[in-house]
């Protein structure tokens, strides 16, 4: 599956994109390379003003802040003129007058238990910075919901936000009334308004919650929780010294502030909102100390609306045992963990020797102005090692591979779909037409380079004038033609149903999607015709660009459900259906 791969660098494969540079481009293209603006003047209406080089002028105008540059990569000066089609939209509350976020605290539920869940607006302080941001119940993140599998709560939602929400129960499979997405399976709760959620989780493993309507605000903004399902089986993770529940995350700061999102669609359409700070569990920093031969299993969620991480200790082997629903046929050994946004990893790591280990966040970043690929690397906490020996020696333990019969056996009812025909099929692709001059030129420049997972924020300038109203991200059928919401599938309950996901290259932009479906479970059959060894139930998976996947979707659950691409921007840009299961 899209977890587990090795943290070499992505190899580079060839390609011959069929939107290249034409002729009659190159010379309005050099010119753009060269530093200035000197190409038709096509400014979005309004903004343009010709003659003014200080950087920011117009965007301050117009009340933008336009995103830093990446600190590696230079951009064509004249870019800064581009601002985003859609007014700027932040939280108005003074942070002076909002109590600090605090951190989050951990809730066991018992079956039947309520909770009341407020969405409010809170002060956030990053890097000595305050910012207004919102938080659950006055927590970032919002509390850590804990329960044991079969268990149903009731979750008394308010919401006291400037925007209509509705709270999804990411990867659990409950009643499609709770789901919680807006039009679909239940009107969004109005500013003011509240919803009562009743939650059943059938499923052991790690889930989280958060707003399904404009998540590319809200969700960057602090709106996310963890849910915590336990398995009644006492035996059903290996002994460890500790747990760690650990969101990474990304925020997109400015000199002057939060850039500002887009009001009426999202800003970033294209490859998404890439923070320039890092943060786990909302801070960017993250401490952990533990005795030498400490065994910690850390349960990973990545919250962040673009940013695919690629985590790893600096060298210490890291075990993998679960991921979004519950755990692998078998535990394995790998070098890294790649996390798409909303995917969720559990994994065990032994800290042998005293001293610091860094947790960090190792990728490959592309300048495509200057055709070259470099390694980013981010520290995203330290964990120091004493030198105290712990108390109890699981060394044993940890380096056996546990064999998950509970898995095998679940899986041996769904291994005679494994070779059957493909039932159906999606294309993942993109339409920008309407881009401002020069982002659609210089788009097709960059296509010179194959970046199966765009990683880094390396270009802010041609990122974030592109929005939901010029780009449409697209899922596409391609035995009817219909795309996004006009894909009209139904199926019955119990169905098994084989889908291929092709990730097309042929479009404007590729770039990977982490396509999520909500309210069942699926398997990863395959990746490019190759299959997939070790199993596991997973809800959110990542494809990377030029890639194809084949998914084994077990449909228990009745009602209407969306898929759809976990990158916010793209989920704002139209990448979204919604099939029927009667
Ligand atoms: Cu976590 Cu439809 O989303
Ligand atoms: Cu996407």
């Amino acid at each position: 599956p899209s977890g587990a791969r090795p943290s070499g660098p992505v190899v580079l494969r060839g390609t011959s994109p069929s939107m290249a540079l034409q002729p009659h481009e190159l010379p309005a293209m050099l010119s753009v390379a060269a530093g200035g603006l000197r190409g038709p003047a096509h400014h979005p209406a309004g903004h343009g003003a010709p003659g003014h080089d200080a950087v920011g002028h117009d965007s301050a105008a117009a009340g933008w802040i336009s995103p830093p540059m990446h600190p590696l990569v230079s951009m064509p000066a004249g870019l800064h003129r581009n601002i985003p089609d859609v007014a700027p939209f932040l939280p108005a509350e003074d942070p002076a007058t909002l109590p600090e976020a605090r951190p989050r605290e951990v809730l066991h539920l018992a079956d039947g238990d309520s909770l009341a869940l407020v969405a409010h607006a809170v002060r956030r302080t990053i890097g000595g910075r305050s910012f207004t941001m919102y938080g659950f119940n006055g927590q970032v993140p919002g509390p850590l919901i804990r329960v044991t599998e079969n268990a149903t709560i009731v979750v008394g939602f308010t919401n006291r936000l400037p925007l209509p929400t509705a709270i999804h129960w990411h990867g659990v499979r409950l009643d499609n009334a709770f789901d919680g997405v807006p039009h679909v399976t239940q009107p969004p709760v109005p500013p003011g308004g509240a919803f009562r959620y009743e939650v059943h989780f059938p499923d052991a493993g790690l889930y989280w919650y958060h707003p399904h309507h404009r998540e590319d605000i809200l969700q960057d903004l602090g709106l996310y929780g963890n849910l915590r399902v336990d398995s009644r089986d006492p035996d059903y993770f290996a002994p460890v010294h500790r747990e760690e529940v650990l969101f990474l995350d990304d925020l997109l700061v400015a000199e002057e502030g939060l850039v500002p999102y887009g009001h009426e669609t999202a800003t970033h359409a294209l490859m998404g909102r890439f923070g320039n700070v890092l943060l786990v569990n909302g801070e960017p920093e993250y401490d952990l100390e533990v005795d030498k031969g400490a065994v910690v299993r850390f349960l990973l969620t990545n919250a962040a609306s673009t940013r695919t991480f690629n985590v790893s200790f600096d060298g210490a082997p890291i075990k993998l045992v679960a991921t979004d629903i519950g755990k692998f046929e078998r535990e394995a050994w790998v070098e890294s963990v790649i996390l798409a946004p909303a995917e969720r990893y559990i994994i065990e790591v032994r800290f042998e020797d005293p001293g610091r280990v860094a947790l960090t966040n190792r990728v490959q970043a592309l300048d495509a102005m200057n055709g070259n690929f470099f390694p980013e690397i981010d520290t995203l906490g330290m964990i120091a090692v004493a030198d105290e020996p712990v108390g109890r020696d699981l060394t044993r333990e940890f380096r056996r591979l546990r064999e998950n019969r509970d898995v095998a056996a679940d899986l041996e009812r769904y291994r005679s779909h494994f070779d059957r025909p493909v039932d159906h099929e999606l294309v993942l692709t993109v339409e920008a037409d309407d881009l401002p001059f020069p982002l659609g030129t210089l788009f097709k420049l960059e296509r010179a380079y194959f970046n199966p997972v765009e990683w880094a924020g390396t270009m802010p300038l041609m990122n974030w004038p592109t929005t939901g109203r010029n780009v449409r991200w697209i899922l596409r059928d391609p035995t009817t033609d219909a795309e996004n919401m006009d894909i009209d599938w139904r199926f019955r309950q119990g169905d098994v149903v084989k889908l291929r996901l092709t990730n097309s290259l042929d479009a404007l932009h590729a770039m990977q999607h982490p396509i999520h479906v909500h309210g069942q479970r699926f398997l990863v059959l395959a990746l490019n015709n190759v299959a997939n060894e070790n199993l596991a139930w997973k809800d959110t998976l990542l494809l990377p660009a030029g890639e194809t996947a084949t998914i084994l979707l077990d449909l228990a659950n009745p009602g209407d459900w969306m898929l759809h691409c976990h990158i916010a921007e793209h989920l704002e840009a139209g990448m979204k259906m919604v099939f029927t299961v009667q």
